[in-house]
C-alpha cells in the first residue's frame, strides 16, 4: 500500500500531537518535519526517521509531501499556506485558519487558481459527543432545540514559542484563538444566527473573556470561553443542549442525556482514544478522527468537504465582524 507522504511545520505543542496522531495511522509516513528550534524539529522527526528542516520553504520545495500539515503560529498561517499551495495537493492548517479575514481571502483566491485541498482543523466537529449532538439536531431527535450553550475555558496556555500567544495581533488572544472552536461548531451545526451579541473583557492578557449569545428563530445559543484562570484551574470543554423532550449535557469528557424520567450515560466508544492524554487536552479522539479524515481524503483523491478552508474563514470572519 502506497503511503501518504506527510510533512508538519511547527513541532511543538500541535505538531507533536498530530504527529503523534499520524504514527498510530498505517496509511501515513511522515516524511519530513521542520521547525525553527532544530532540536524540536530533530525530536519529533526521531519517531519516524523523517528528514529535519529549518525552514519551512525548503522542505515544501524538497520534499513535496502529499499532504503538508501546519501547526505554526496563527500569525504565520497565511505566509506558509500560500508558499506551499500548487505545490502540495493538500494542506492542513490548524485553527484559527489564519490571523485576518483578508488573510483568509487571499488563500481562497489561491485555491480557486490552484485546486489546492485545504483541511482547517476545527476538530470539536470530529469529537463523536458533538457528532452525535449535530445528528440529534439535525434528526431533532428528542424534539425541538429551545437552547444550547457551549463552553471552553483554560488557564492561558503557558507552552507557546516566543509567548506568541500573549501577542493578540499574532494569535487574536482567547476571542480568536479558544472562542472561535466553539463558534465554528455552532455556524456548522445550525447555521447563521438571527442575530448576534457578543461581550468581551480584556482584563489580563490578550483578551481574556468572552461571552458570544445568539437568537436563531425559537431557540437561543450561548457561547463562552476565558483564558482568565489560575494555571491549576482544569481545562474544560461543554455542551448542554435542551430540547423540548431531553437534555444531552456533555461535561468532563462524559456525556450524558437527562429526560422526564432519569439521567443516563451515553457511552460512545472513544474509551480507547480516551486513554491516551496529552497536555491540557484530555484525549486524542477528535484529533485522531479528524486527521484519519484528511489523510483518507489524500490517499484517495478526493475533494476535502469538511472543515475546509472557506469554512474556516466563515469562522474567522464571525469572530472578527461580532465578537471584537
Ligand atoms: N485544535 C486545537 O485544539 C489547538 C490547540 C492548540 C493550538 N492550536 C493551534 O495550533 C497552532 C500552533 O499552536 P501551538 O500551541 O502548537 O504553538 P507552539 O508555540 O507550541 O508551537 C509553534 C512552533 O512553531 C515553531 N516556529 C515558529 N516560527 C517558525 C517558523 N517560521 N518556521 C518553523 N517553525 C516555526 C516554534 O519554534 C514552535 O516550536 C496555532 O494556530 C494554534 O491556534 C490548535
Amino acid at each position: 500500500m502506497k503511503k501518504v507522504r506527510v510533512g508538519i511545520l511547527g513541532c511543538n505543542y500541535m505538531g507533536k500531537m498530530h504527529a503523534d496522531c499520524y504514527g498510530r495511522m498505517e496509511n501515513v509516513q511522515v516524511v519530513a518535519v521542520c521547525d525553527i528550534n532544530e532540536a524540536t524539529a530533530e525530536a519529533a522527526a526521531a519517531p519516524f526517521g523523517a528528514k529535519v528542516y529549518t525552514d519551512g520553504k525548503a522542505l515544501i520545495e524538497e520534499c513535496a509531501p502529499d499532504l503538508l500539515d501546519i501547526c505554526l503560529p496563527t500569525f504565520l498561517h497565511k505566509e506558509y499556506a500560500a508558499a506551499a499551495m500548487g505545490k502540495v495537493p493538500y494542506i492542513v492548517i490548524e485553527k484559527p485558519v489564519v490571523r485576518t479575514v483578508e488573510e483568509g481571502e487571499a488563500l481562497l483566491a489561491l485555491q480557486a487558481q490552484t485546486g489546492t485541498q485545504v483541511g482547517v482543523g476545527h476538530v470539536i466537529r470530529f469529537f463523536k459527543e458533538y457528532e452525535y449532538l449535530k445528528q440529534a439536531l439535525d434528526e431533532e431527535r428528542y424534539g425541538r432545540l429551545v437552547n444550547l450553550t457551549l463552553r471552553r475555558v483554560s488557564p492561558s496556555p503557558a507552552w507557546d514559542w516566543a509567548s506568541w500567544r500573549k501577542d493578540s495581533g499574532k494569535s487574536g488572544g482567547a476571542i480568536l484563538d479558544l472562542h472561535i472552536h466553539d463558534i465554528d461548531y455552532m455556524l456548522y451545526a445550525l447555521g447563521e444566527p438571527l442575530s448576534v451579541h457578543s461581550v468581551k473583557n480584556t482584563l489580563g492578557e490578550a483578551n481574556s473573556y468572552v461571552c458570544t449569545a445568539c437568537r436563531y428563530g425559537d431557540f437561543t445559543v450561548s457561547v463562552e470561553g476565558t483564558w482568565f484562570l489560575p494555571a491549576c484551574y482544569p481545562f474544560n470543554m461543554y455542551y448542554r443542549a435542551v430540547f423540548e423532550n431531553a437534555v444531552l449535557e456533555y461535561d468532563k469528557g462524559k456525556l450524558w442525556k437527562y429526560d422526564s424520567e432519569k439521567g443516563e450515560e451515553i457511552i460512545l466508544g472513544t474509551a480507547e482514544a480516551a486513554s491516551v492524554s496529552f497536555g491540557n487536552v484530555s484525549e486524542l479522539g477528535g484529533y485522531l478522527e479528524e486527521l484519519a479524515y484528511f489523510v483518507a481524503c489524500a490517499e484517495q483523491g478526493a475533494p476535502i468537504t469538511r472543515a475546509t478552508l472557506a469554512d474556516g474563514v466563515r469562522s474567522l470572519r464571525f469572530i472578527i465582524e461580532h465578537c471584537y
